[in-house]
């Protein structure tokens, strides 16, 4: 299996993104997903949004901002997979698979909805009420967006750590209970930036939605100077010295800057800088950072096309994860095919197993490679060459060993990996359907037989 880190997160789609989301969230992520050591998933988690708004025109409001904020941010979506969460119908799929193992009591205990819980208890309302099952079963959403594509890491912010716990504890019961010994899930771990800000807000709490207190990002530079210029300050006077540690436009500024861009700003303050000069200071480094960045996102939001365009393509990578490992889940529970499952699975697999051989032949220019057949004589895959005899029966050997096989999904057709190259390919299939009968296929034919 693979070494790389894969790091998956989602930002729910109800609001417009504001300086506080970048510098917290986007602007690490971005960095983030540069390394190249690590497998990026980021998503719109539009499922998400719509538990806690109703308001259609909303929801698609937030969706295209936010795309267009990330890409506008510099996210290169040919190195991550960026998709929209409502793309992937084996999402929900997941979640049921999952809803039928997590605990309620589990559920019981999320912080979201204690919180309601007891809001209405206080207001002397039923504990439940206004309470939807949506928000109920959140966590196993969210469970599911992030076992599907086996993170490792799950950027999120503090509040969000007991949804990542939760969805260790309800993927470690899948594994218990169908993984025969074999662990389907990675266990994610929550991935709590400590240096990054949390910027204040023109009021100098949390910079946040819920206070009205925020800076547009990209929106435009009339409205980023027109909130600039209601950060709350002291009242001292040009002249007077400013306290830079107590300034939380100063805090914002330093967000930004060079650490010399820092010490100047501090230095001119400490040495009477106005306010109103101040904050023309913090606009003209903003708009310096940022202006290119808004230039794009109006570019995107003015080409709607376009973004959908690359969202699709992003679906398309993550289904190509996600559609095989799901029919793998579906075996797991139950859910098989009648045609190539007898009523006793052992005896089905054996005899698919026996079915099932390897042809190996020799090419003209010496190299050696086989074919694998099933049972009917269909071809199911296709080696690559190898320099020799040896080598290819290695490979045959590994594919029946049980281990789990890493098989990417190309277009109609999908190739086999192993240890990071390519090892041997599938036909190009009519369509979807029969590409994933044949994964279907390759999968019973290569289950070592049980006795
Ligand atoms: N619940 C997260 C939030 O509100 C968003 C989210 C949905 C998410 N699915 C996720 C985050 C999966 C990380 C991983 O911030």
């Amino acid at each position: 299996m693979t070494t790389r880190t894969r790091i998956l997160t989602g930002i729910t789609t109800t609001g417009t993104p504001h300086l506080g989301n970048y510098a917290g969230a986007i602007r690490p992520a971005i960095l983030a997903s540069q390394d190249a050591n690590a497998d990026s998933f980021y998503f719109l988690a539009d499922y998400h949004a719509l538990i806690k708004c109703d308001d259609p025109q909303r929801i698609q409001r937030s969706r295209m901002e936010i795309a267009a904020t990330w890409l506008a941010g510099g996210l290169d979506v040919n190195r991550v997979t960026f998709y929209r969460q409502s793309d992937i119908p084996e999402i929900p799929e997941l979640t049921w698979l999952l809803t039928c193992v997590a605990a309620k009591g589990l559920l019981n205990r999320a912080h979201a909805y204690k919180a309601s819980v007891d809001k209405n208890v206080e207001a002397g309302e039923d504990p439940d009420a206004g309470i939807s099952m949506g928000l109920y079963s959140y966590p196993v959403l969210m469970a599911a967006d992030i076992l599907m594509f086996n993170a490792h890491k799950v950027p999120v912010g503090r509040d969000q750590i007991q949804h990542v716990e939760m969805a260790r504890d309800i993927g470690q019961r899948f594994n218990h209970l169908f993984g025969n010994g074999k662990e389907f899930f990675t266990m994610p771990e929550a991935l709590i930036e400590e240096s990054v800000a949390t910027l204040p807000g023109l009021d100098g709490r949390k910079m946040s939605k819920s206070y009205d207190n925020t800076i547009p990002l990209f929106t435009s530079a009339k409205d980023m100077k027109g909130a600039i210029s209601r950060i709350v300050t002291d009242s001292r006077a040009p002249g007077e010295a400013k306290d830079p540690d107590n300034s939380h436009l100063f805090t914002l500024y330093q967000a930004f800057a060079s650490k010399a861009q820092e010490e100047e700003f501090r230095a001119d303050l400490l040495q009477g800088l106005g306010w109103g000069e101040a904050k023309n200071r913090l606009f003209q480094l903003l708009d310096g950072q940022l202006g290119e960045a808004r230039e794009r996102y109006h570019q995107l939001m003015s080409r709607p096309s376009d973004m959908e365009d690359l969202l699709l393509i992003g679906a398309k990578k993550a289904r190509a994860v996600a559609a095989p490992f799901l029919a793998e889940l579906r075996e797991a529970v139950g859910l098989r095919s009648f045609v190539n499952q007898a009523a006793a699975p052992v005896a089905a697999k054996k005899k698919a197993a026996k079915a099932a051989r390897f042809v190996s032949f020799r090419e003209d220019d010496g190299s050696f490679r086989f074919r694998l057949l099933a049972a009917d004589g269909e071809q199911l895959l296709l080696s690559r060459n190898f320099a020799d005899g040896k080598a290819a029966g290695a490979v045959t050997k590994q594919l029946q060993s049980g281990d789990a096989l890493d098989l990417r999904t190309e277009a109609l057709g999908f190739s086999v990996w192993l240890d990071g190259a390519v090892v041997a390919d599938s036909a190009e299939f009519a369509d979807e359907a029969s590409r994933d009968a044949a994964i279907e296929a390759l999968r019973v034919a290569l289950t070592p037989i049980e006795d």
